[in-house]
């Protein structure tokens, strides 16, 4: 049985992963499912909150009862995430954003030259939305966490972006080619700003999304 424990609250997830076209056909992208922000998502319902929903190239059944908003670019999930952080009293950065996108958009599709090497992709870097909301907080006491996918010295890379980040609390897990993207499961750390540290032991992505509304709820008292 679920506790109502967020009833009353506003919380923001985002999920899935950006796309950052090169032109109308092809873009940068990555391997993220949607999975675990769905499980934010829907736990949160659960819970009794009031739950938005940004979600990123994802192919999941909308949650029953959440406000989903669908968005394609790092550009675009910012917008979407600050409009609705307004009013929320935690946001959770699931979703995958691409670091850099391409400097150029080509109206048409690229074609490529006969006897002509291919020209290399300029990339540029897209806003860090998750250090942004951490550094000006929409409201007093609002709650902001986020995920790192390391693949190696997990915890100590975690801290270290823990810190630069500025948020409450980093999600760090553990990838690697067979692990977490895509998949049911996940294990991982939740690192709080505090210096608490909560292991999440292998299991459903929903018993990951748990744990981390119970320190959420904590935090907002
Ligand atoms: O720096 P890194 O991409 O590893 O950080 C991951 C965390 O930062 C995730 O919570 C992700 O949603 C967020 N992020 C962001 N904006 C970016 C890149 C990552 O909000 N441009």
């Amino acid at each position: 049985a679920e506790e109502p424990d967020l009833e009353g609250r506003h919380v923001v997830v985002s999920a899935g992963g950006t796309r950052e076209p090169l032109d109308p056909v092809r873009f940068l992208g990555n391997r993220s499912s949607g999975k675990q922000g769905y499980a934010l998502a829907r736990t949160a319902a659960a819970r009794g909150a009031r739950v938005t929903l940004v979600a990123a190239n994802t192919a999941l059944p909308d949650p029953a009862g959440v406000d989903v908003v669908p968005v394609g670019t790092a550009v675009e999930l910012r917008e979407a995430v600050l409009r609705a952080a307004a009013d929320a009293d935690a946001v959770v950065m699931a979703a995958a954003v691409a670091d850099f996108r391409p400097a150029a958009y080509a109206a048409g599709k690229i074609k490529k030259k006969d006897d002509q090497e291919p020209e290399p992709i300029v990339l540029v870097r897209n806003p860090d939305i998750l250090a942004e909301l951490s550094a000006h907080r929409a409201r007093p006491g609002q709650v902001v966490v986020g995920f790192a996918a390391e693949t190696d010295d997990v915890l100590a890379n975690g801290r270290a972006k823990l810190k630069r980040k500025g948020c409450d609390f980093l999600v760090v897990n553990e990838v690697g080619e067979s692990k977490t993207f895509g998949a049911e499961e996940n294990e991982a750390v939740v690192l709080g700003a505090d210096g608490g540290e909560t292991p999440v032991p292998h299991g459903p992505k929903e018993e990951l999304a748990e744990t981390v509304w119970d320190l959420v709820a904590e935090r907002l008292g």
